[in-house]
C-alpha cells in the first residue's frame, strides 16, 4: 500500500516537474524543489566540498560566512596567503555542521590540501578597483595570480567546478582555461564566470522602477562582464510601466552595467563590491551544489565556454544556462532582441574578443 503511495507521489512530482515552467510559477517550483531534496536524503545529503581561494579578502570572509550557513557545505577549506587561518577559526565557532580550516602558504602543500576531492572552486583572490580603475587596469595583476591559482586546481582538484569571480572575469575566465587546457584536465561544463552581481543587481535596481518585490524580478543579462559587454535585454521584461521613457530605460540599462562604479565610488578607496558580491558568490556556488545534486530546472546565468558565437571567434560568452550533475547541462539561447539591444551586442563581441584573446595571449 505504501509503495503505491510512493509511486502515485513520485508519478505526480515527475509529471509536475515537466509540465511546470520555472520562471512562471516559483513558489510551486519551490516546493517541489524541497520535495526532491528530502528524497535525496536517504544517502548523505550534499556533502559537498568546497574552496574558496582568496577566503580573508573583502569578498572572501563575507563568502566564507555564507557558505558556512550553507548546509549543503559539510567540508568548508579557506585559502589565502594571509589570515586564512583566523577567518576559518573565527567561522568555525558557527554552529553548523560543515568544518572549516585555513590554509596559508607558510604550510607546506597548503594548497594541495585544501583542494584536495573539493567539488566546487571559488576564486575571489585578487587586488579590487581603486577609484579611476578600470577592470583592465586589474587585469596584468590578478591574471597572474588566478593563472598561478588555476594550475594548483589542474593539479589538485581537476573534477572540480570553477567559479572565478577575480576581475577581469571576461579575461580571467579564459585564463583559466587556457591553464587547464596546458594541463589536458579542461572541461568547459565546470568553469563558470561568476556574472550573478549583475544579475542581482538588474533584479533590485529594476524593482526600483516598477515598485515590485525585487526577489521576484528576474532581467535575462548576457555578453559579458564589465561596462558596456554587460546587456540587460529589457524587451523581454514583461509589465514593464507604460509611462517609462526612453531616458528612464537608458538610465537604468547603464546602473546595471556600472553598477561596480558605484561602490567603487562610495567607499572612495576603500575597495569595490564585496558584500554584494559575497551573496552573489555564495547564490551561485548554492545552484552549481543544486544542479551536482540533480536538482531540476537550476538556471543561472554564467560567463562559459559557450557555442552562441564561437564562429565569430568568440569562445566565452554569458547567457543562461542550466545546471547539472556534470555542471553546465544546456546553454540557453538569448532570445529576441530589440534593435537597439542588437547594436548593443555588436559592440560587446568587439570588446569581448579583444578580452579573451588577451587572456589567452597572457597564457601563451
Ligand atoms: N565578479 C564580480 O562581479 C566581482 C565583483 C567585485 C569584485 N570582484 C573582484 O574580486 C577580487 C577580490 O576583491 P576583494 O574586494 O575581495 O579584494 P581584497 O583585496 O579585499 O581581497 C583579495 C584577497 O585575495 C588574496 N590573495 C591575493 N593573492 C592571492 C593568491 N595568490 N592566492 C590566494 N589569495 C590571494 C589577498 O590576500 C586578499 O585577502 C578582485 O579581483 C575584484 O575585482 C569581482
Ligand atoms: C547535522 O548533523 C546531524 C548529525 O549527523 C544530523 O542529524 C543533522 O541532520 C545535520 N543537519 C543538517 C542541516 O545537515
Ligand atoms: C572585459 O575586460 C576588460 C578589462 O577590464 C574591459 O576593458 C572590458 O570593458 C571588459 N569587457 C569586455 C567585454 O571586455
Amino acid at each position: 500500500m505504501l509503495i503505491v503511495l510512493i509511486y502515485i507521489l513520485v508519478f505526480r512530482l515527475t509529471h509536475t516537474l515537466t509540465t511546470t515552467h520555472t520562471q512562471s510559477k516559483p513558489t510551486m517550483l519551490s516546493a517541489l524543489r524541497l520535495t526532491s531534496k528530502r528524497s535525496f536524503s536517504v544517502a548523505a545529503v550534499n556533502p559537498y566540498k568546497v574552496a574558496v581561494l582568496g577566503a580573508a579578502g573583502g569578498i572572501g570572509q563575507p563568502l566564507s560566512l555564507l557558505l558556512k550557513l550553507n548546509h549543503k557545505v559539510t567540508d568548508l577549506r579557506l585559502y589565502d596567503i594571509k589570515n586564512a587561518k583566523g577567518v576559518a577559526t573565527d567561522l568555525s565557532h558557527i554552529p553548523t555542521n560543515s568544518t572549516v580550516k585555513g590554509y596559508t602558504p607558510d604550510q607546506p602543500d597548503a594548497l594541495r590540501d585544501a583542494l584536495k576531492d573539493t567539488d566546487v572552486v571559488l576564486i575571489p583572490a585578487g587586488v579590487p578597483r581603486k577609484p579611476g580603475m578600470t577592470r583592465d587596469d586589474l587585469f596584468n595583476i590578478n591574471a597572474g595570480i588566478v593563472s598561478g591559482l588555476a594550475q594548483n586546481i589542474g593539479e589538485f582538484a581537476p573534477q572540480a567546478a570553477i567559479c572565478v569571480i577575480s576581475n577581469p572575469v571576461n579575461s580571467t575566465v579564459p585564463i583559466v582555461a587556457q591553464e587547464l587546457k596546458k594541463l589536458g584536465c579542461y572541461n568547459p561544463k565546470k568553469l563558470f564566470g561568476v556574472t550573478t552581481l549583475d544579475s542581482i543587481r538588474a533584479s533590485r535596481f529594476i524593482s526600483e522602477i516598477k515598485e515590485t518585490d525585487p526577489t521576484k524580478e528576474a532581467v535575462n543579462v548576457i555578453g559579458g562582464h564589465s561596462g558596456i559587454t554587460i546587456i540587460p535585454i529589457l524587451s523581454q521584461q514583461k509589465e514593464m510601466p507604460k509611462t517609462i521613457t526612453k531616458e528612464q530605460k537608458d538610465a537604468l540599462i547603464h546602473r546595471i552595467q556600472f553598477g561596480g562604479d558605484e561602490v567603487v565610488k562610495a567607499k572612495d578607496g576603500a575597495g569595490s563590491a564585496t558584500l554584494s558580491m559575497a551573496f552573489a558568490g555564495a547564490k551561485f556556488a548554492d545552484a552549481v551544489m543544486s544542479g551536482l545534486n540533480n536538482e531540476k530546472d537550476v538556471i543561472v546565468s554564467s560567463f562559459v565556454d559557450s557555442p552562441i558565437f564561437k564562429d565569430q571567434g568568440i569562445d566565452f560568452f554569458a547567457s543562461k544556462i542550466t545546471l547539472g550533475p556534470q555542471g553546465v547541462q544546456k546553454i540557453h539561447e538569448y532570445g529576441q532582441l530589440s534593435p537597439e539591444e542588437n547594436e548593443m551586442l555588436e559592440k560587446c563581441k568587439e570588446t569581448l574578443k579583444k578580452n579573451i584573446e588577451k587572456g589567452v595571449n597572457f597564457v601563451k
